[in-house]
Parts: structure tokens; sequence; C-alpha cells
């Protein structure tokens, strides 16, 4: 698998992690929202995010996991991020996942980036179906994955990629060839 540095719409650019990026994930760490279920490193130091970073560079080398930055086009900064992770290419499927930090969110951001990822990865890569895992509780999560076109398939109590504790998940799926 190609990993691209970056792709784009006309408003969206989701670039590979970068050194660059180090401010995104302190600010990131602060928010337990997205540290207990990612592995953004809570207890935030340089080195950790620095080893963040490296490891989403390598695991996109080794194909294993592809990982962008989020960031508005107009915009300096990051503001969140978006992967695929879980690639089985007998059955080309993957999952994927998404956060934004907080003055981020509410503005359709992590919409456009789901939706842009989730057609790259149909029409580049070939898969046929990519599931999302959510808490359900979190509203803001689920709508995000309805409108780009995830459906419920059903739950399972699983630890989040990168996390240990298990919590109970919806489980949204898109594919390829819609639902009948
Ligand atoms: C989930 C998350 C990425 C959504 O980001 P966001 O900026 O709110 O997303 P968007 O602006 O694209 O809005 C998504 C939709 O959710 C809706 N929404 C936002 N907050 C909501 C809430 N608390 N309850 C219900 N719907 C909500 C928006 O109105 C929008 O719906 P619409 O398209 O019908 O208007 C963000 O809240 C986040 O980073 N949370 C912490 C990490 C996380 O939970 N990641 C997902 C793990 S599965």
């Amino acid at each position: 698998m190609d990993a691209p540095a970056e792709l784009r719409d006309g408003e969206l650019l989701l670039s590979q992690w970068s050194g660059h990026d180090l401010p995104l994930l302190q600010e990131a760490a602060s928010d337990p929202r997205i540290t207990r279920i990612t592995a953004v490193p809570r207890d935030y130091s340089s080195d950790a995010a620095r080893g963040f970073v490296k490891a989403r560079l390598d695991a996109a080398a080794r194909g294993e996991a592809l990982s962008f930055t989020i960031r508005a086009l107009e915009s300096e900064r990051a503001v969140g991020a978006v992967n695929l992770s879980t690639f089985d290419w007998d059955r080309r499927t993957a999952r994927i996942g998404y956060w934004l930090v907080r003055p981020a969110r509410g503005q359709g951001l992590a919409t456009r980036a789901v939706g842009l990822l989730t057609q790259w990865a149909v029409a580049e890569l070939g898969l046929r179906e990519i599931e999302v895992r959510v808490e359900p509780t979190n509203h803001a999560s689920l709508r995000v994955a309805e409108v780009c076109g995830y459906v419920h398939v059903g739950e399972i109590t699983d630890a989040p990629s990168g996390t240990t504790r298990s919590l109970r998940l919806l489980r949204l799926r898109y594919r390829a060839t819609p639902y009948a």
C-alpha cells in the first residue's frame, strides 16, 4: 500500500503526521474524551509526542495503518486526526477512527474528514467495508458516521485501538456497495 503524504478537498487537508504536530498532541493530551479512546499520550512530553508521531509513520510504512492530521485549508495548524487501521486485505476491510480538539468541533470538519478518507479508501485502496466503533453516548461521533453513510450493524465490548480498557461500543459499517 502506497501511503499518500496528503489528501485534500476544496476545504480540507489531511496530512501525514510530522514533528510540526506536537502542539496538537499537547492540546489533545489534556482532553480525556480523546485520550480514553485513542493512543494519544495522556501525560504529555515532547518525547512521548515524538514517539506517537514515529509510531504512526512506522505503521504507515509497514502498511498497517494510515494516519492523517486534519486541517482546514485556510488554517495554519492541524486540529485533529483521522486514521484507517486493522486492514484485512483478503476481505478488503479496515477500521476508521477520528478526533478533533475541542475548539475545532461543531464546524463540520470531522464529517468532512471522515467522508474524504472513506471515499478515498474505497476508490484508491479498493476497500469494500470500513467499520467505526463508537460509544453509545457519543452522539456527535454517531452523527458523523451516519452522515458519511455508515449504518449500525451491532455492538461489541472491546478496547479501542491503542487503549487497554474495554468499553461497550456500537459498530457502524460503510459498504462500498450500499446496503439494499
Ligand atoms: C466526534 C467528533 C470528532 C465530532 O466532531 P464535530 O466537530 O462535532 O463533528 P461535526 O461538526 O462534523 O458534526 C457532526 C454532527 O454531529 C452533530 N453533533 C455535534 N455535537 C452533538 C451532540 N452533542 N449531540 C448530538 N449531535 C451532535 C452535529 O450537529 C453534526 O450533525 P449534522 O451534520 O446533522 O449537523 C468530536 O466531538 C470529537 O473529537 N470527540 C472526541 C473524540 C471522539 O469521540 N472521537 C470519535 C470516536 S468514535
